[in-house]
């Protein structure tokens, strides 16, 4: 068995996530990475102790928080929202005092906030879970403090209603006491752990949005097994908007809401005639409806396979294209190509870097994203993603970036060196301080990569860059040694 084979199943195996093959040659690096970066003496002791951890082991979670995309935002799926809502008063107007929601890999809390809103807006009483597999996730939704990039979809109406800004730290809001006292975040492994209930009844409503389509078809049928367990008969899923379960497990039927789709609960062996919920405003989609959401991937959750590809010519006629000052040729070829090859991480992450210089922050961003669905182990894309929200001035988002950056490939020295700045900025000295040891530790050596090239470019003198960096770290460091406070 290979070290990717290896990587895969023990990844598999501790958090349901199946590692898509384009991703070899980062699972390849990735490995020798940490096997230095933590002295172990071979790749074997390195799985063993990763299969063996706890789950709340510093390093297994580091690995939690890199291979999953915690991609996630204020209000996502408006529709689905509204949906909800109206499920919620509906049940609400026939006599329901009290409803419970559980929101699975609900990444940092974004989501479960956004319902708990909704529903405030609308005068409903509930109780909110929100639980993940990634503490650092589970953590940043407990403090509930989120900055300028993370609120961008949030109107002033909500944000002065619902949240509390934070003097001291420009630009960052707290989600307000009402909202918060209404959550509960927990930390939770939709694959290996006993489900959660409310109070010791069942669910109302479960989120699973956007992590079925990292499952297996195996994992996807028995998690939606253990929900029949907890979630009321009759009681709805809401998944993805690019997720579809149809047909994947007997008891979930799909029904839709208002303009938009969820699964209903069916009673054991039943056909949901007699549902709770059976009722005009609820019915399931029949002849003439409009029908679920088109998936891109099929109702297993997989991405469909794609032709093989050949990067690097695409990506060099780009940037000849981008140099010339032709930008929007540079964007129209990588576009074709993302078109014939969607799975090409280098050409999105080129493409992100385009629209990075040209300040559209959303639309870069994007591209990073999907190459991370890609590609969740790609250090440059976390690292693109770490320059993005600097230049967004969400520090918070750029440090997570920077740190999965280096937890993938520890000589990642540009990112050490941003990463020294952003902690100095924040005030964290000894973490400063450390960054910028590491990063005159790792300077020699080579930024290989051909998109870090093109980051690069414009530095057209890398040595200049490199004695710049070098002088920078150094006066920093001496500035430690005079204030050691610091
Ligand atoms: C793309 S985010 C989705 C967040 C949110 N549900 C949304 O739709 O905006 C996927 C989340 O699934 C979580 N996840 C992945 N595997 C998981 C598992 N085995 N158990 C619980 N959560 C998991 C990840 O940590 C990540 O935060």
């Amino acid at each position: 068995m290979t070290v990717f084979d290896r990587f895969r199943d023990l990844v598999r195996g501790r958090i349901g996530i199946e590692l898509p093959g384009q991703s070899r040659r980062s699972i390849e690096s990735f490995v020798s990475s940490r096997c230095q970066a933590r002295g172990y003496p071979s790749v074997e002791d390195y799985f063993l102790s990763l299969a063996a951890a706890d789950p709340a082991e510093p390093e297994l979670q580091e690995l939690v928080g890199t291979v999953t995309n915690g991609k996630t935002s204020f209000f996502r799926h408006p529709r689905q929202l509204a949906a909800l809502t109206d499920l919620v008063l509906t049940l609400v107007r026939r006599g329901r005092r009290e409803l419970s929601i559980w929101c699975a890999a609900c990444s940092t809390g974004e989501e479960a906030y956004s319902v708990a809103i909704e529903l405030a807006m609308a005068g409903i009483e509930s109780e909110v879970l929100g639980t993940d597999v990634s503490k650092a996730a589970i953590d940043v939704a407990r403090r509930g403090e989120y900055g300028g990039w993370t609120l961008r979809g949030v109107s002033e109406q909500v944000r002065q209603r619902y949240f509390v800004g934070i003097g001291e730290r420009d630009g960052r809001f707290l989600v307000a006491p009402q909202i918060q006292k209404r959550i509960t975040f927990s930390l939770h492994n939709l694959i290996r752990e006993a489900y959660p209930r409310p109070k010791g009844h069942l669910w109302d409503i479960v989120l699973c949005r956007n992590v079925f389509i990292y499952f297996s078809h195996e994992t996807i049928t028995s998690i939606l097994d253990r929900l029949t367990d907890v979630l009321n008969p009759g009681g709805h899923l809401f998944v993805g908007g690019t997720e579809s379960l149809h047909g994947v497990h007997p008891r979930f039927a799909l029904v839709r809401l208002g303009d938009s789709f969820a699964y209903r609960l069916l009673e054991p062996g039943g056909q949901g005639t007699q549902s709770f919920f059976a009722t005009p405003e609820l019915r399931s989609p029949g002849a003439g409806s409009a029908g679920p959401p088109v998936a891109p991937r099929d109702a297993l959750g997989q991405a469909a396979p794609e032709p093989p590809v050949t990067p690097g010519a695409q990506i060099r006629a780009a940037l000849d294209a981008y140099e010339r000052g032709d930008r929007p040729g540079a964007k129209a070829l990588l576009q074709a190509h993302l078109e014939r090859s969607s799975t090409d991480v280098a050409a999105r992450v080129t493409m992100g870097n385009i629209l990075l210089m040209e300040r559209d922050l959303s639309g870069a961003e994007e591209q990073y994203s999907a190459a991370l669905d890609v590609d969740p182990l790609s250090a440059e894309a976390h690292f693109f993603l770490g320059v993005l929200y600097r230049k967004a001035r969400d520090d918070e988002l750029a440090i997570d970036a920077f740190r999965r950056t280096l937890f993938l490939d520890s000589s990642f020295w540009v990112a050490s060196f941003y990463l020294a700045g952003l902690y100095s900025k924040a005030g964290r000295w000894q973490k400063a301080r450390q960054a910028y040891e590491n990063t005159l530790r790792t300077l020699c050596g080579p930024v290989s990569s051909p998109l870090m090239q093109s980051f690069l470019h414009g530095m057209d003198d890398m040595a200049r860059f490199r004695s710049d960096v070098r002088a920078a770290c150094e006066s920093n460091l001496v500035g430690f040694r005079v204030a050691p406070g610091r």
